[in-house]
């Protein structure tokens, strides 16, 4: 499905009965990510899983902010009939969109699950690497940053079918959109006041070989949490929902079953 905002077009999909939760994906993925997760949970809950602007099925713009995200996220939920407080959650970039979803839009979230992803923003250095790399995507193609990518987003037993399928998903991206997201990425404040101050429950998820939001910090995060869970997903790496689905969506599942 479609809807417009402002004039671009984002695609979304719904599937399943039951609980909303709101699916959002990382960099520089799509929603295709969550394929495992919603075959799983969708007996279960009524999940809308959209692709950020720039990515997968969507249009693309040249600039992209999170508070940008977060508002055509709102926007696919009321397109997507889902006008109270939903599940939201996201898996690395996707967690920094749901942590400003938080901010902006508090009485949209229900709960926030914060899956292989971290509430720090980027140091300077990491920051200005970041622009760095936006500029030569540009000029260079979405490649190299997916081939950059691709070994540190999967734990070391991952199949070589997966790492080829999701390089070749990776490419696919387009640079404007990969820029984008590098340069929002970069911008993105601190979200660990926001972790802290909000009285929801949170679920952290992250994977045991998670290369790139390490899971020591992850368990942080849930600690500095009001009402924190932490759950560490065996034979995981950063794409932990890819790898481990089913475990990723039983963590879900208890977690939705202890707001009940
Ligand atoms: C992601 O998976 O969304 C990115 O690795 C996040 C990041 O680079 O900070």
């Amino acid at each position: 499905m479609d809807v417009l905002v402002g004039g671009v077009r984002l695609y979304y999909e719904v599937h399943g009965e039951g609980d909303p939760v709101l699916l959002i994906h990382g960099f520089p993925l799509s929603g295709r990510m969550w394929d495992g997760v919603v075959a799983a949970l969708r007996d279960r809950c009524r999940l809308v899983v959209p692709d950020l602007r720039g990515h997968g099925r969507s249009a693309v713009t040249e600039q992209a902010d999170m508070a940008r995200y977060a508002e055509d996220l709102i926007a696919v939920l009321d397109a997507a009939g889902e006008r109270g407080p939903v599940v939201v959650a996201g898996m690395s970039m996707g967690g920094y969109v749901a942590l400003e979803l938080c901010r902006r839009h508090s009485r949209r979230v229900r709960a926030l699950a914060l899956i292989d992803t971290r509430a720090a923003p980027d140091t300077p250095e990491v920051a200005q690497g970041r622009r760095e790399t936006a500029d030569r995507v540009l000029v260079e193609g979405s490649d190299i940053v997916a081939t950059a990518m691709v070994d540190r987003l999967f734990a070391p037993e991952a199949s070589p079918e997966l790492r080829s399928e999701w390089l070749r998903r990776m490419q696919a991206t387009t640079p404007m959109g990969v820029a984008a997201a590098l340069r929002a990425m970069a911008e993105r404040p601190d979200s660990r006041p926001t972790l802290t101050s909000l009285d929801l429950p949170v679920l952290v998820v992250v994977g045991e070989e998670d290369a790139i939001t390490p899971p020591e910090e992850a368990r942080r995060m849930a600690v500095s949490a009001q009402r924190g869970r932490f759950v560490a997903v065996s034979g995981g790496g950063h794409m932990a929902p890819v790898e481990q689905p089913r475990e990723v969506a039983d963590a879900l599942r208890d977690f939705l079953d202890r707001l009940a």
